[in-house]
């Protein structure tokens, strides 16, 4: 194993009906600004909650955060933050709106120039604005962690930035919210946090049993309470589970003391920025051929991983290891994600050489747990998607 430090200082509040304490947690005083995305919020009841929670602060509103958060509309809510004042952020969403406001914690004290380059520079973020988070969509663990992935439509690029200033202060998780998620995004949630710890389990052997065993019950309970949860949305305990796994999935617990890998998401960013595609659909697209093509640096933990979740005992290493990834395939296929890139977009021919550019102009010469992954193997792997 090894060595690491661990610290977070998320304060969750998990469970039915716990948005309202979102009175006892906001700081006293403050003048907030809420942030959520297109409207979902107004149809199923949560922002009432927030709203009644909130009553007796100061609150101004700023809404239609997209998904895959846009700089440009940030923009637009980093003027509201300075223009009124504010002294606290409060995210009502999933992933977008919480990697939003994470960015918007950072611009409101940044010093420099122009915020986009807290991205562009990979400026760390070691103080920002505080900010609080009612958790609508079980996916990402932005809810509890210190990441953000930012889009800007006008360079087609999607950027993450993040650091120890990112955290935020608390998250609400009340699994009734899961009632109103369309399946579409259920599914997106799966497969988002099921690819989550795959980036943090499927290296190589690291001694590290116990964090193998975390990595491992996520993905369990993750297979188990999936279809029961695509099933039935209001089936409280498949809700429960599902929204802790996804926090837990990437909080930073599991990946401490091991190799990560984080190449699928890397390769998987460029297809949303190029054509628009759902986060988790383009993991789906990836993983398999990235598991394919690394097969010899990654098969003794497929061996592993086809041994523990899917019961792939018998044959050899190689053997087990193959059927893992051709199980995982089938895995995202039967909840109806395709895993071709062609199957989402005609205009897929050049977009391997187009990340291969990309990820030489930006110097990103050595993905994954080795840092030997070069552009031109990414280029390859891509092109195994189409
Ligand atoms: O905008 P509204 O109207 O609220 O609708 C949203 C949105 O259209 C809807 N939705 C959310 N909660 C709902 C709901 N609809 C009905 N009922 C509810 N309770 O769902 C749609 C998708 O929301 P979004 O926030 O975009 O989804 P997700 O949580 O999957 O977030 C994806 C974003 O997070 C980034 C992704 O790149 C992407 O930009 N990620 C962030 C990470 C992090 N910060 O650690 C890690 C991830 O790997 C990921 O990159
Ligand atoms: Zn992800």
């Amino acid at each position: 194993m090894r060595n690491f430090d661990f610290k977070n200082p998320t304060k969750i509040i998990f469970g039915k009906g716990q948005i309202a304490k979102l009175k006892e947690e906001l700081p006293e005083n403050a003048k907030i600004l809420m942030l959520y995305g297109g409207g979902s919020i107004k149809r199923n009841g949560i922002y009432e909650q927030v709203k009644e929670a909130t009553s007796g602060f100061e609150v101004v509103e700023f809404s239609g955060i997209p998904a895959n958060p846009e700089y440009e509309v940030l923009m637009k809510a980093l003027k509201v933050i300075k223009e009124e004042n504010i002294t606290f952020l409060l995210a009502v969403g999933g992933g977008s709106v919480i990697d939003g406001t994470k960015f918007l914690a950072s611009a409101a004290l940044y010093e420099g120039e122009e915020p986009w380059e807290i991205l562009t520079q990979k400026v760390p973020t070691t103080k920002a604005m505080p900010f609080g988070t009612v958790l609508t969509l079980p996916a990402t663990g932005s809810e509890m962690n210190s990441g953000a992935v930012i889009t800007r439509e006008e360079t087609k690029e999607k950027l993450g930035m993040g650091g120890p200033g990112l955290f935020p202060v608390f998250s609400i998780l009340d699994p009734e919210v899961i009632k109103s998620i369309p399946s579409r995004q259920l599914v997106n949630g799966i497969t988002d946090a099921f690819t989550h710890v795959l980036e943090q389990y499927m290296t190589y052997p690291s001694g590290a049993y116990l964090q193998d065993r975390f990595a491992e019950s996520i993905m369990q309970t993750l297979i188990e309470v999936g279809p029961k949860v695509l099933n039935d949305p209001s089936d409280y305990t498949a809700a429960s589970n599902f929204m802790w796994s996804c926090t837990m999935a990437l909080n930073g617990l599991i990946q401490k003391g091991v190799p990560t890998d984080w190449a699928v998401h890397a390769m998987g960013h460029e297809l949303t920025a190029l054509y628009g595609i759902d986060h988790a659909r383009t993991l789906a697209v990836i993983a398999p051929s990235h598991y394919r093509f690394n097969f010899e640096a990654k098969k003794e933990k497929l061996a592993q991983y086809a041994e523990r979740i899917w019961n792939i005992t018998e044959g050899s290493v190689d053997h087990k290891a193959s059927a893992a990834i051709d199980r995982t395939e089938e895995f995202f296929n039967q909840m109806g994600i395709d895993t071709k890139l062609s199957a989402y977009t005609e205009d897929y021919h050049g977009t391997a050489e187009e990340i291969n550019k990309r990820f030489t102009d930006r110097g990103w010469t050595g993905l994954g747990e080795h840092q030997s992954l070069t552009p031109a193997n990414v280029e390859e792997i891509v092109k195994m998607a189409y």
